[in-house]
């Protein structure tokens, strides 16, 4: 099994470049289903959970082409609706084949995902708008079974603002019958990155204030579509620099989509400025101050995948900082490692309460998930000493060549099996 060995103390400068975003690209990728002919992917991250939902397209009969981050995918000749449970079981994100199959076949096998590391994370939210659309849905030897001769459109309100149910309805109802509405939705900025693709490529999305209305079309007809750069691994690399007191330019062809996390670090001391003409993200370490107060809110409030990162910037701030995470039980599995690194942390509930401390020193520790390990990793790159981590595949889920990344401004990061 792979491990970083990661030896601290080593400021990061230089340029890098941001990957195309996970959590954009797998329901992009799912919604390749919703076609009749070729779709082409361009800037797709090269990652384990990419690979998955690859695997989970070949299982149901999709032929696909992966290279140099371009994929293609061809939908026309499906021959299964079945998602197994060995692939939903290590990627919960399978689910999203769920909504473009009812919407083209009418029928489909998920394995129902129980919990993960990050608790519980029940789907009933995407089951009851599947419902609404005139799918009927029941539960058969650990699976999902839903079928609809055809959906149609419905006012659907999803109560709590699920991303994946946000996305997954919207596969749904492009091509169905009529009209749906959608209150209550999500409003992360990956949602409109699938929304930008599904409506360049023939559907009809509208966001209005209140809800989201899909006007279903009969077919869809596909374009080439480069997904946009992952605001997660900018915060990441972002925060690897203030961590070790140095300056880092990270290429971002986007817009200003982590203002919630940028104003955190800003209230730290810290410089971070968005040069949108240029493209560049600059993150400059400034002198540490202040208590920060975060509570993790869905967009555009602090994102919940963040907070680890966050919490490890925090555990060596001055003064005592309060994370409050509203989106996930379980998210604090990074608490306990950063201890066993010398942290100054107390869970109550819900939140922690963080007592800045002057050093980390380095020690033996383990990913739970992908963003508490990327939390680790940036605290072995401040940390005296050298770190070992364990249990990386979780931070492959998710992070494109980040050892390459690093080292390539400075880091000492190295790969090992153990
Ligand atoms: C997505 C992201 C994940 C991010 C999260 C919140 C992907 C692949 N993953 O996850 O990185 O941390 O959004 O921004 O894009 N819930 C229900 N019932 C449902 C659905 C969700 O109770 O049917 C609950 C979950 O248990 C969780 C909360 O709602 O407590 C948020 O879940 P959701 O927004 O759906 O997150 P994901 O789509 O799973």
């Amino acid at each position: 099994m792979d491990s970083f060995r990661i030896i601290g103390g080593q400021p990061l400068f230089g340029q890098l470049t941001i990957s195309g975003s996970k959590n954009a690209a797998l329901p992009i990728i799912a919604a390749s289903l919703l076609f009749k002919e070729k779709v082409t992917l361009t800037n797709i991250p090269e990652l384990a959970d990419i690979r998955t939902m690859i695997k989970l397209l070949n299982i149901l009969g999709a032929e696909t082409t992966f290279e140099n981050n371009r994929l293609t995918i061809d939908p026309t000749d499906l021959r299964s609706d079945q998602a197994p449970y060995e692939l939903v079981k290590t990627m919960r994100a399978s689910i999203y084949v769920m909504g473009p199959l009812l919407a083209t076949k009418g029928h489909t096998r998920v394995s129902f995902p129980g919990g993960c590391s990050l608790g519980v994370r029940p789907i009933d939210i995407h089951l009851k708008g599947f419902e609404k659309l005139g799918a009927s849905i029941e539960v058969n030897g650990g699976d999902i079974v839903g079928k609809a001769k055809y959906l149609k459109g419905s006012e659907i309100n999803l109560g709590f603002p699920s991303v994946g149910a946000t996305c997954n309805l919207i596969m749904a109802a492009v091509l169905a019958k009529g009209i749906t509405k959608m209150k209550n939705f999500a409003k992360e900025p990956e949602i409109w990155d699938l929304v930008e693709f599904l409506n360049r490529s023939g559907a009809k999305i509208m966001r209005k204030e209140e809800y989201i209305e899909i006007e279903g079309v009969e077919a869809l007809s596909p374009i080439e579509y480069s997904v946009m750069p992952d605001r997660i691994e900018l915060g990441t690399l972002g925060a690897a620099a203030l961590i070790t007191g140095g300056e880092i330019k990270l290429k971002w062809q986007h817009s200003d989509i982590i203002s919630s996390f940028r104003e955190k670090l800003e209230d730290m001391g810290h410089h971070v400025h968005l040069d949108e003409e240029e493209g560049i993200y600059t993150f400059k370490a400034g002198k540490m101050k202040g208590n920060i107060d975060v509570r993790t809110l869905p967009y555009p409030g602090f994102p919940t995948d963040l907070q680890p990162l966050l919490g490890v910037l925090l555990s060596l701030n001055k003064g005592t900082s309060h994370i409050h995470e509203t989106i996930f039980e379980n998210r604090f599995m990074w608490v306990p490692e950063l201890e066993r690194m010398g942290a100054d942390i107390h869970k109550e509930g819900e939140s922690i309460i963080i007592n800045g401390v002057k050093t980390l020193q380095a020690a033996p520790i383990m990913a739970s998930d992908i963003r508490a390990g990327a939390s680790l990793v940036l605290a072995a790159l401040a940390a005296k000493g050298e770190t070992i981590i364990r249990r990386i595949y979780h931070i492959d889920r998710g992070y494109e060549n980040l050892e390459k990344k690093l080292s390539s401004v400075g880091a000492k990061i190295f790969r090992e099996k153990i």
